[in-house]
């Protein structure tokens, strides 16, 4: 008997921009470690959920992603994750890769977290990026949909799994100023103007139709899982009553 019946591997060295100049230890995480993980749960008889990402897409395909599109990463983080979901899928267990996006939640600093804390400390205008696409996913909402999927059959490969709909970085930051601090101005910005070290897709949405099959629905949308989030998170709280 296996000493548990699923792991799923979150673990990873996610910031892209020091990724690029890291490149060895996000490699390790990312692609090693992810292929070890893999390889210590096929020896123990312990399905996998390997954590994957959007970045494993250049963006330029205009619609939303499959599972079998061909990946094109644009960064050294999505080379990584790209190594990481072929070394976990050729470790020889029943593995999992699940691709996600855009993910905000309670733990940890996430996109949300870090337009509150700009308004929080009077930053404002804000300005965000505009031409990038995807569709934030909150936490709670991805998890729960990994507990279904557990107990879904057959056991994909590699599956999609993100919120409905989608939007870009300002639209989110507008939908997050309109809940919290309504009137606050947010300005566009270009991707090209930020100068980040790691190019992003532009359009990196993922097609979730085999997830909504494998598990009877599809989830959320991004506005619900910010509304669910904001809820929750003290931060949201502070800067309304602020
Ligand atoms: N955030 C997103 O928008 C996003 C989008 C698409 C896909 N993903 C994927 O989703 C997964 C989770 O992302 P996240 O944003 O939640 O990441 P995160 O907040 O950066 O957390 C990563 C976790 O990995 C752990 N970790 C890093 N290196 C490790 C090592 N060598 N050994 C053991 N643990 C290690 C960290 O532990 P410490 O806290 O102890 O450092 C941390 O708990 C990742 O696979 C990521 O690629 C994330």
């Amino acid at each position: 008997m296996p000493d548990a019946d699923l792991a799923v591997n979150c673990a990873a060295f996610t910031h892209a921009d020091i990724a690029e100049r890291e490149r060895e230890l996000c490699r390790s995480i990312n692609a090693t470690g992810a292929g070890n993980v893999a390889a210590a749960c096929a020896r123990r008889g312990i399905a996998l959920f390997h954590l994957s990402t959007d970045y494993i897409f250049d963006g330029r395909k205009g619609a939303p992603y499959m599972e079998d599109d061909p990946s094109a990463p644009l960064n050294f983080y999505g080379i990584s994750k790209r190594e990481g979901e072929e070394r976990a899928l050729a470790a020889g267990g029943t593995v999992t890769v699940v691709r996600t996006q855009s993910l905000f939640g309670i733990h940890g600093s996430n996109f949300v977290r870090a337009i509150l804390g700009q308004l929080e400390k009077g930053k404002v205008p804000l300005k965000v990026v505009s031409d990038q696409i995807s569709s934030p996913t909150y936490t709670r909402h991805l998890a729960e949909a990994l507990l279904d999927l557990a107990s879904a059959r057959p056991t994909p490969a590699i599956v999609h799994a993100a919120a409905s709909g989608c939007c870009s970085w300002w639209e989110f930051a507008k939908a997050i100023v309109e809940r919290v601090r309504p009137g606050v101005e947010v300005l566009q910005r270009n991707t090209a103007e930020m100068n980040y070290p790691a190019l992003r897709p532009s359009y990196s949405v993922l097609d979730t139709t085999l997830l909504s099959t494998l598990i009877g629905r599809k989830l959320p949308n991004w506005r619900e899982g910010l509304d669910a989030y904001l809820a929750e998170e003290p931060l949201a709280a502070a800067v309304r009553n602020a």
